[in-house]
């Protein structure tokens, strides 16, 4: 069967994407480098946690419109090849590393025929920095019939199949957007059902698609620092940056979707594009213009260690002491570790001697990787169990709906720090815990309940017996009994 599609990296976003475009009913074939991978999804087991995919991936391979390979000459035939690739931060610096872009496209570029005259579309879906696809169209446009435009992705990890199967836009970069191009009705094509359902599609150039995406990062990066600025003030002066935050994002002119104060941003996709774009822009000659970025990143970078001066403050010296951190995906419904702020502060937590404990519903196996097996739990309850100091950082709805009284039962010492401002500090402080949240100030533990008098007798308001006086309290009672 010759597909109609291919996927040539299946990652996060090209397995989801290869899936998806089973579903909406064409042939598919995914490519990726990683024979393990190939064979997982083959098998129908996805490589990763995301809600719907298993079902898509299942339905994809039964109706038989979904395979994968490793092989590229396996993709010559194809109308069209997307990429999806991953476009890391580079090892020497801010800027994003295309070699793996670069070696995908020259070996797409040397298995593809001339299909009798028809033109083959290459849509690219990665992030990358702008110039990058002038620069690929050299290459592949080299090839008769050949045409690469780029489509950039924003699904969100949690959310990748909705996302992919309803987006909130579809962006369309080409080389001219002044000239009409069959390239733009090719992917209109492969996209029919999305459109005829009403998605909004917005032809650019290239250069403008390819800033969309970075932009649209630095943006949500930049929202989620501006608030955890705001948490570093609050901090400072007595505010509950929760008050703030919630009465901001009121303003319809900013919202409230990512205004949450906390330990930052993390995964595969924020901080790399943030820095990306930076390097980008300096190599353009504004760096100046986006130098801001440099300081979104930094309040993020705070963040993490203002986690482990809270546990400081609460514990004192960390050598040795038990900490459990709840969370090791960088967000919930997701197994993506990379760059997670949670296990960067469960390492930096170690690092300062402390016995830590790391558990997570779905990333166990990333946090085995980054931490070692002996760090790893499995299991909320057995990873509280004997903890002298919670740290929440990740805000499954597991750890959201703990109840702080059939929690205090397992741990050694109440003491909690809530790095997502998720947990009402009141309820927990009234159960007796210790509680610590990011931007706001510490919510005092109750007074201990004044021992009941028996009866008949009356304390003068605002005075709390003593224990001398309870004792005369019941000698009175007995004698009169
Ligand atoms: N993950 C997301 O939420 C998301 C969302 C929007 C955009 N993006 C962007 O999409 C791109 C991919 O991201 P991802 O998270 O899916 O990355 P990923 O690392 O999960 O996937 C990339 C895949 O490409 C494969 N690969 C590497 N070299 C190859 C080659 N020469 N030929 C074939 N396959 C090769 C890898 O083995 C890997 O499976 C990045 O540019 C990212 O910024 C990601």
């Amino acid at each position: 069967m010759t597909p109609k599609i291919s996927v040539i990296g299946i990652g996060y976003l090209g397995a989801v994407h290869a899936a998806s475009m089973a579903e909406l009913g064409h042939d598919v074939i995914g490519l990726d480098v990683d024979p393990e991978r190939v064979a997982a999804l083959q098998a129908g087991r996805a490589p990763f946690h995301e809600p719907g995919f298993d079902e898509l991936l299942r339905r994809g391979l039964a109706s038989g419109r979904l395979r994968f390979t490793t092989d590229y000459a396996d993709l010559a035939g194809a109308e069209v090849h997307f990429l999806g690739l991953g476009t890391p931060q580079r090892a020497d610096g801010m800027g994003a590393d295309l070699s793996h872009l670069r070696t995908a496209v020259a070996a797409l570029a040397a298995v593809l025929p001339a299909r009798d005259g028809a033109d083959t579309l290459v849509v690219g879906k990665s992030t990358v920095p702008v110039g990058t696809s002038r620069e690929l169209a050299e290459t592949l446009e080299q090839v008769a019939g050949v045409r690469l435009m780029w489509n950039p992705e924003f699904l969100r990890e949690g959310f990748a199949v909705q996302d992919t199967l309803t987006p909130d836009r579809l962006v369309y970069g080409i080389p001219d957007p002044g000239v009409r191009d069959q390239r733009v009705e090719m992917l209109d094509a492969i996209y029919a059902p999305l459109l005829e359902a009403g998605v909004t599609r917005l032809v650019m150039g290239y250069e403008a698609a390819e800033l969309v995406k970075v932009s649209a990062n630095a943006f949500l990066a930049t929202k989620i620092s501006f608030i955890n600025a705001v948490s570093e003030m609050c901090e400072a002066t007595g505010a509950d940056v929760t008050d703030v935050a919630r009465a901001l994002g009121m303003d319809d002119r900013i919202g409230s979707k990512f205004l949450r104060a906390g330990v930052g941003y993390g995964g595969g996709c924020l901080p790399k594009d943030l820095r990306a774009f930076l390097a980008s822009a300096e190599e353009h000659g504004v760096g100046e213009a986006l130098g801001f970025l440099r300081e979104v990143d930094a309040v993020n970078e705070r963040r993490r260690t203002r986690v482990v001066t809270l546990a400081e403050e609460m514990l004192g010296e960390l050598a040795g002491r038990r900490i459990t951190v709840l969370g090791a995906a960088f967000k919930p419904d997701s197994d993506d570790v990379r760059d997670s702020p949670a296990l960067d502060v469960a390492a930096r937590l170690l690092e300062a001697g402390a016995d830590v404990r790391v558990t997570d519903p779905e990333a166990l196996a990333g946090a085995t990787r980054r931490l070692g097996p002996e760090r790893v739990v499995a299991g909320t309850t057995a990873a509280l169990h004997g903890a002298e100091l919670v740290v929440l950082l990740t805000e499954w709805r597991e750890y959201r709906d703990l109840d702080p009284a059939a929690t205090s039962e397992l741990v050694e010492a109440p003491r909690m720090i809530d790095g997502r401002n998720v947990l009402d500090p009141r309820d927990w402080a009234e159960a007796g815990w210790e509680i610590r949240s990011l931007g706001r100030a510490p919510t005092p533990r109750p007074a201990p309940r004044p021992t009941p008098l028996p009866s008949g007798q009356r304390v003068l308001a605002g005075t709390t017996p003593s224990r001398q006086d309870i004792a005369l309290a019941a000698a009175r009672q007995l004698a009169r009994a």
